[in-house]
């Protein structure tokens, strides 16, 4: 047997006749009795020189022009049956001699309306996601509602000052008097070491709502003492007035006021 293989594109240029003599045994052992070789004209084949000597039946020899060249011999398999699809087909294209034009409009609003419910199905799962996630990473709702405090206003009789505990911190609520709120208001507050008017540091002029803890290191002030009959802060000496306003002391701030709005006429929810 004789025999010549190489590889490569860079050889394939010069490998002009590779003959492969197979006179110990056949390149091809044996076809099965009952297939029938396709007949190919060797002379009309545009075939590459491989494919004609194979189809011509010349199993115990090959040749071809080069290794990188086409050897494969390609059948035109035309007993094929193409499947009916009629029935899956829209009215409107089902005869193939009239255009499908005038009804493309009409045939893609079912994907157009496919496409858009998906969408909106995606997004809202999206949206479910993202909310559960974010709900999982927050607070639960027994912290949450540790969070807020309610307080029954007929309980605070006016005049008075309730000390309640919110969020571990000492909380102020006052009723303050109609007296006090007039002398609240009348301040000046380009006067005040913190600029603020009575009216931005209350929502109900007779309700104030602070956190007890002065702003100078964080004690509990005493309320309803210091000069200016608010709140006065023991440790250092800060007086604050019925507004929460530091007025003289160590502290640079007013009192801090929490989060709370008034759900009825009788009920203040802080937090
Ligand atoms: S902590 Fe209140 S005056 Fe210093």
């Amino acid at each position: 047997m004789m025999s010549s293989v190489a590889r490569g594109s860079g050889l394939a240029p010069y490998l002009q006749a590779v003959v492969v003599q197979a006179s110990a045994r056949p390149v091809v052992a044996s076809f099965p009795a009952a297939v029938q070789r396709p007949y190919v004209d060797p002379a009309a084949s545009t075939s590459p020189p491989a494919a004609r000597v194979l189809s011509a039946g010349h199993l115990g020899t090959s040749v071809s022009r080069s290794l990188n060249g086409r050897s494969q011999v390609r059948f035109a398999h035309t007993d094929l049956k193409v499947p009916d699809f009629s029935p899956y087909r829209h009215d409107s294209v089902q005869d193939g001699s009239k255009s499908s034009q005038p009804s493309e409009a009409n045939r893609k609003v079912f994907s157009y309306v496919i496409a858009a419910g998906g969408a909106a199905t995606a997004t809202y799962a999206a949206k479910n996601m993202v909310v559960g996630a974010l709900s999982y990473l927050g607070p639960s709702a027994d912290v949450l509602a540790q969070g807020q405090l309610e307080v029954k206003l007929g309980d605070i009789p006016e005049g008075k000052n309730v000390t309640f505990k919110w969020r571990d911190k000492p909380l102020f609520i006052r009723h303050r008097t109609a007296a006090e709120i007039n002398t609240e208001k009348a301040v000046d507050p380009s006067t005040l070491r913190d600029p603020e008017h009575d009216d931005e540091r209350t929502k109900k002029p007779e309700w104030l709502v602070v956190l007890g803890i002065c702003t100078h290191l964080g004690c509990v002030p005493v309320a309803g003492a210091g000069e200016f009959g608010g709140y006065y802060c023991p440790c250092h000496g800060s007086h604050y007035d019925a507004s929460g306003r530091i007025r003289k002391g160590p502290a640079p701030l007013n009192l801090e006021i929490p989060e709370y709005n008034f759900p009825d006429d009788e009920t203040l929810l802080v937090g």
